[in-house]
C-alpha cells in the first residue's frame, strides 16, 4: 500500500472562492486523493486557510469585524462549503492556529542558526495617530499623475499609474484618515535564498517528469535578470504570527509579524498538526523522513501564479532549516479558467462563486464540467452553453439513461432483484475486454493527474456501457430467450456498481446514490474486471434510483447567464 500525501494551495480568507479557483486546486487535489483511496491506498489531503496579511486585515476592515472574529467566521464559511462541494479533506485547518505559529517560529529560528537570514533597514510610513507602520495601500492622498484624490500608496485607481507612497500628495492615513505621518527607519529580516541557488537548481533538474508549466516557472525565477532574490519574510503588522526565534525573542523585532507568504506554505505541515491533535494520530510520519515518511509520496496542487512560491521559497525554507522534512515529490500546477469572455475576478465579483454555483445545482454537476474542462495545457474558458451541453450529454444522456434504462426494464421484466439465470457470452466477453483496456488507461490517467484525459476515459468507459445495452437490447432478446436477457441484464446492473466506483472521485454524489440504489458497499477497485462485474449475484435486491441528473433547460441557461453577466454586490 502506498503512502499519498496531498495538499491544495490554501486559499485566501478574504471571501468566497469562485469556480476558477476551485479547480485551479482544491477539486482536482481531491479528485487525486480520492483515486488513491479508492485504489487502497493510505491518503493524507489537507487543506486550509490562509489568514494572515494585508488583504484579511482590510476584509476584516471593510466587514466591521476585529481581524481574528472575521477570520474564525470565514473559516467555518469556507469549510462549509469545501463540505458541500465534496472536497474530501482529511483536515480544513488554519495558517493561524497555534501550531503553525510555533511551527513558522521554529523554521526561522533554523534559518537563523544557518546563517540564512540577514537584518536589512528599511524606510517605511509611520502613522503616530495609528501607532502602527502603514503597508502601502494603507496610504491615501492626490495622484500627483491625475489630481484624483483617493489614490492609494501603491497605485492609483483612477488612472492605473504605479505609485510610491512618498509621491502622494496630501498623503493621509487609509485607516484614521490622519495626516499626522512620517518616515521611519525599519528593520526586516530577509531569508537569504540566494545562498541556496545551487540546491534549488539541482533540485529542480532532478524533476524531469514533472509538468513543464512548473518547471519553465522555476527555471525563469532562478536564472532570469539577478536570478533567485533575497527576500523579506518580516512585516510591520499587527495580525500574524510574532517574529521569534523559536521559543526565543528576536531582539529588534518586537511587534513584527512574519510575511504571510512565509507562514502559508508552512501551515501544511502544522496543518497535519491540527489533524493529529485533533484525531489522535501521528503526523510526523507524513513530515519527516527521519520518522517514516521517507515512503511517502507528496503531490502539491496549486495555479501557475503560485508555483514560485513551491519551487522556490518554500523548498528554501525546508532545505535551508537543515532537518528532515518531506520535500514535495511532484507539483501539478493549473492555468486559469476564464469565464464568459473575461476573467474570473474576485475584487470585482464577477463570474461564478462557489455558494452561488451550489444554490443552483449539486455539486457534482459542476465537477464533472471543471474536471473535464480542467485548464491544463493553456487557459480554459466556462462558458454557459458549453456547461449546458456536457451536463446534458454526459451526465444525463450517457451515465444517468444507462442506470435508469437498465434498473427500470430489470424492475418491469425480473423485479427488483438481480436475475439469476443465463451465463455471460460472446458480447459480454468483448465488452469486458475492452473495458478492461480502458479501465488500465483510466487508471495511467488518473495516475499521472491527467485531469482531462481521465474524464475523456471515464466517459468512454460509460458510452462503451450504453452502446452494449444498446446492441444486446435485452427488451428485445426477452422475448425469445429470456435466460439470455436475465445474463445481460445482470450485467447491466454490476456495471452499475462499477461505474459507481470508478467514477466516485469525479461525481462523489451520485456515485453513492448508484451504490445506495444497488444496495452495495462493496467499492473495491476493478483489478479484475471480470470478477468486479460478477459482484452482485442472482437474488441481490436493487431499487430504482431517482433521476441521477436533470437536465439543464435552455430557459435556466439564459436565465443563468444574464443573472451572473454583472457583478456581485
Ligand atoms: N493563498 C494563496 C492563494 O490563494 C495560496 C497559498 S498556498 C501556500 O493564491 F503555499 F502558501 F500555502
Ligand atoms: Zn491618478
Amino acid at each position: 500500500m502506498a503512502r499519498h500525501l496531498i495538499t491544495s494551495a490554501i486559499p485566501y480568507i478574504n471571501g468566497i472562492k469562485h469556480l476558477g479557483n476551485l479547480i485551479g486546486s482544491q477539486l482536482p487535489a481531491d479528485l487525486y486523493a480520492r483515486f488513491q483511496r479508492g485504489r487502497g491506498n493510505e491518503v493524507l489531503f489537507l487543506c486550509a486557510t490562509d489568514e494572515h496579511g494585508t488583504p484579511a486585515e482590510l476584509a476584516a476592515a471593510k466587514a466591521n469585524k476585529p481581524v481574528a472574529e472575521f477570520c474564525a467566521e470565514m473559516h467555518d464559511v469556507q469549510a462549509d462549503i469545501a463540505k458541500r462541494f465534496a472536497l474530501s479533506f482529511d483536515h480544513f485547518g488554519r495558517s493561524s492556529s497555534p501550531q503553525n505559529h510555533a511551527l513558522t517560529q521554529h523554521f526561522a529560528g533554523k534559518l537563523e542558526e544557518a546563517g540564512l537570514i540577514s537584518e536589512v533597514s528599511d524606510k517605511q510610513v509611520y502613522s503616530n495617530t495609528d501607532g502602527r507602520f502603514l503597508p502601502d495601500r494603507y496610504i491615501e492622498g492626490t495622484c500627483p499623475n491625475c489630481g484624483y484624490d483617493k489614490a492609494r500608496g501603491d497605485q492609483c485607481e483612477n488612472c492605473t499609474k504605479q505609485l510610491n507612497p512618498v509621491d502622494l500628495i496630501d498623503p493621509r492615513s487609509a485607516i484614521s484618515g490622519s495626516t499626522d505621518l512620517e518616515v521611519r527607519e525599519t528593520k526586516h529580516l530577509h531569508l537569504r535564498q540566494s545562498a541556496l541557488r545551487d540546491e534549488l537548481d539541482a533540485w529542480i533538474d532532478s524533476k524531469s517528469d514533472w509538468p513543464v508549466l512548473t518547471t519553465s516557472i522555476a527555471k525563469k525565477w532562478l536564472h532570469d535578470g539577478d536570478g533567485l532574490r533575497d527576500r523579506g519574510i518580516t512585516r510591520d503588522l499587527d495580525w500574524g504570527i510574532p517574529v521569534r526565534k523559536g521559543d526565543a525573542d528576536w531582539p529588534g523585532m518586537e511587534g513584527k509579524v512574519f510575511y504571510v507568504w512565509f507562514d502559508a506554505p508552512i501551515e501544511y505541515i502544522a496543518c497535519a498538526g491540527e489533524w493529529a491533535d485533533a484525531t489522535g494520530n501521528d503526523w510526523e510520519r507524513w513530515w519527516r523522513t527521519d520518522k517514516g515518511a521517507d515512503d511517502v509520496r507528496y503531490t502539491q496542487f496549486m495555479g501557475k501564479d503560485n508555483v514560485p512560491f513551491h519551487t522556490l521559497s518554500f523548498p528554501a525554507t525546508i532545505l535551508g532549516s537543515g532537518e528532515p522534512w518531506k520535500l514535495v515529490d511532484y507539483i501539478k500546477s493549473f492555468n486559469f479558467l476564464n469565464y464568459d469572455g473575461g476573467q474570473f475576478s474576485t475584487s470585482q465579483g464577477r463570474g461564478v462563486f462557489m455558494d452561488q454555483a451550489l444554490s443552483l445545482l449539486p455539486a457534482d454537476y459542476w465537477r464533472w464540467w471543471l474536471l473535464s474542462h480542467a485548464p491544463e495545457s493553456s487557459d480554459a474558458e466556462f462558458t454557459w452553453e458549453n456547461f449546458q451541453q456536457s451536463v446534458n450529454k454526459d451526465l444525463a444522456d450517457v451515465l444517468g439513461n444507462f442506470v435508469s434504462r437498465i434498473t427500470k426494464f430489470c424492475r418491469s421484466k425480473f423485479g427488483e432483484a438481480v436475475p439469476a439465470a443465463g451465463d455471460y457470452g460472446e458480447q459480454e466477453l468483448a465488452l469486458i475486454a475492452d473495458l478492461t483496456t480502458r479501465i488500465r488507461a483510466y487508471e495511467g490517467y488518473m495516475d499521472a493527474m491527467e485531469v482531462r484525459k481521465s474524464a475523456q476515459e471515464l466517459r468512454a468507459i460509460w458510452v462503451a456501457g450504453n452502446e452494449y445495452l444498446q446492441s444486446a437490447a435485452p427488451w428485445v432478446t426477452f422475448k425469445t430467450d429470456p435466460d439470455r436477457a436475465a445474463a445481460q441484464v445482470r450485467l447491466g446492473l454490476n456495471l452499475i456498481r462499477l461505474y459507481a466506483v470508478l467514477s466516485a472521485p469525479f461525481i462523489p454524489n451520485a456515485s453513492a446514490d448508484m451504490l445506495a440504489a444497488m444496495q452495495t458497499e462493496d467499492t473495491a477497485w476493478p483489478d479484475d474486471v471480470a470478477a468486479s462485474l460478477s459482484t452482485l449475484v442472482g437474488g441481490h435486491a436493487f431499487t430504482v434510483p431517482e433521476v441521477l441528473f436533470a437536465k439543464i433547460t435552455d430557459e435556466q441557461r439564459d436565465d443563468w447567464q444574464e443573472r451572473f453577466a454583472g457583478v456581485r454586490d
